[in-house]
């Protein structure tokens, strides 16, 4: 029934890649600033009004992943080719606008209008939601996923115990104060490359303000992150400059404060620990939360005490939408550990950074932070 995730993934490289394309298109000819709401940027929208566009992909990652297919699973296979196609009806965004429609009700009746029921409540991946029990979940071994909000806390370790651990493992807080600043070169792939392999450019400055610059075929593409705001900005970008908001932009925020780890235990007001593993690796879990924004897990393996994972979620009208930010191949420069490799995983795309070389302490000006033009 369903199909296999190398499947999945390229086609839905290729229906972002070319809505992406459309879309810019069309921004050319609109309103160029905030407020950047869905309606005001795609063709026929009835239900998810005054989304934010950044977010109105992670509200269709939710749909497609609750199928547990891809975006053409709803919408006409010639999106992947033709942009404007994502706009025509099918039989499937009817039944799922019904679909949503019956979801607002019932959290509306049930639930004080929370998300709490959600398209992945009944569907978990399978366009069929299954309505008779099964003996295989009721007797086989739990699958347990480590990115979960909810979990267990564990007493007896506070989050301060786990940061001076990873902060000592990557070289202790006096050699992480001496790096202020890097410029990184590397490889960047991911969905809108088709695996492809590109350059990029990764600038950052203490406490947490990080430039990256994907050198696409067309022209560069950029992520900003200032300290404060973020954009981002290039062809593979819906609108000639995307503000981040909520979510998105705490995102950024956390992976700009990662790169100068001192500022990690500042991120959020109040933590939790928890203990999980990931796959044959114990790890100990630490939760941010601060109001107004869903958790934040930061994931740190039992044996090393590196930061391996990260997982946020992004609060959409249609409920919570995970990233996942895995870190590995630490390599040490300057006297610390830093992460060679990360890759970034959302319900609608996913991209690796492999970093080649990386010079610290280098002057960095302070215009490659400033809003992209
Ligand atoms: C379960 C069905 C379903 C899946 C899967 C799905 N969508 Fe949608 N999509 C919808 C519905 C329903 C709407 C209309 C929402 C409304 O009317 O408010 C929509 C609207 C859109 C629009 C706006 C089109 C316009 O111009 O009005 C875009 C763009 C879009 N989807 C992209 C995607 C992408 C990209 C994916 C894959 C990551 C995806 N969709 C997966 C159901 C789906
Ligand atoms: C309360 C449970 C429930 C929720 C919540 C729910 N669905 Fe469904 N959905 C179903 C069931 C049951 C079916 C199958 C109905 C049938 O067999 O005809 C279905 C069918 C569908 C189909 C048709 C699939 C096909 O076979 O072509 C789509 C598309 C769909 N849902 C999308 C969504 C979306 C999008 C959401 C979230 C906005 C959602 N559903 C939320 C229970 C649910």
């Amino acid at each position: 029934m369903r199909r296999s995730n190398a499947v999945v993934s390229w086609s839905i490289a290729t229906a972002i890649l070319s809505l992406l394309t459309v879309v810019s298109l069309r921004a050319g000819q609109g309103p160029a600033d905030p407020p950047l709401v869905s309606e005001q940027y795609f063709k026929n929208i009835q239900l998810l009004k005054g989304m934010t566009v950044d977010t109105f992909f992670d509200a269709m990652g939710m749909f497609a992943a609750s199928m547990g297919n891809d975006c053409t699973f709803c919408h006409v296979k010639e999106a992947g080719f033709r942009r404007e196609a994502f706009a025509e009806a099918t039989p499937r965004i009817q039944r799922a606008r019904q679909m949503i429609v019956m979801t607002q009700g019932l959290n509306k009746q049930n639930f004080g209008g929370r998300p709490r029921v959600t398209c992945f409540t009944c569907h978990r991946g399978d366009y069929q939601p299954v309505d008779a029990p099964s003996f295989l979940i009721q007797y086989g071994v739990p699958l347990d996923d480590p990115n979960t909000i909810n979990f267990p806390t564990e007493e007896g370790i506070s989050a301060d115990q786990v940061f001076d651990r990873y902060l000592t493992a990557i070289g202790g807080r006096p050699a992480l104060a001496r790096v202020t600043s890097f410029v990184a070169k590397g490889t960047y792939a991911g969905f809108d490359t088709g695996q492809e392999e590109v350059p990029v450019e990764i600038y950052a400055k203490a406490p947490n303000q990080r430039t990256w610059i994907i050198k696409l075929p067309e022209r560069d593409s950029l992520r900003v992150f200032d300290g404060a705001n973020g954009w981002l900005t290039g062809p593979d970008i819906p609108v000639p400059i995307m503000p981040l908001a909520s979510g998105n932009l705490d995102r950024a925020r956390i992976e700009a404060t990662v790169a100068f780890p001192t500022g990690i235990t500042q991120l959020y007001p109040q933590w939790r620990v928890g203990k999980t593993s990931i796959g044959d690796r114990d790890v100990t879990i630490v939760q941010g939360t601060k109001p107004g924004l869903l958790p934040v897990n930061l994931y740190f393996d039992d044996e090393s005490g590196l930061l391996v994972r990260v997982v946020r979620w992004n609060e959409t009208s249609v409920g919570p939408v995970p990233t996942q930010i895995t870190y590995g191949d630490y390599r040490a420069v300057a006297g610390i550990q830093m992460p060679f490799t990360w890759t970034a995983t959302q319900t609608y795309m996913q991209m690796t950074i492999k970093l080649g070389e990386l010079a610290a302490n280098v002057p960095v000006d302070a215009s490659r932070f400033a809003r992209p033009r």
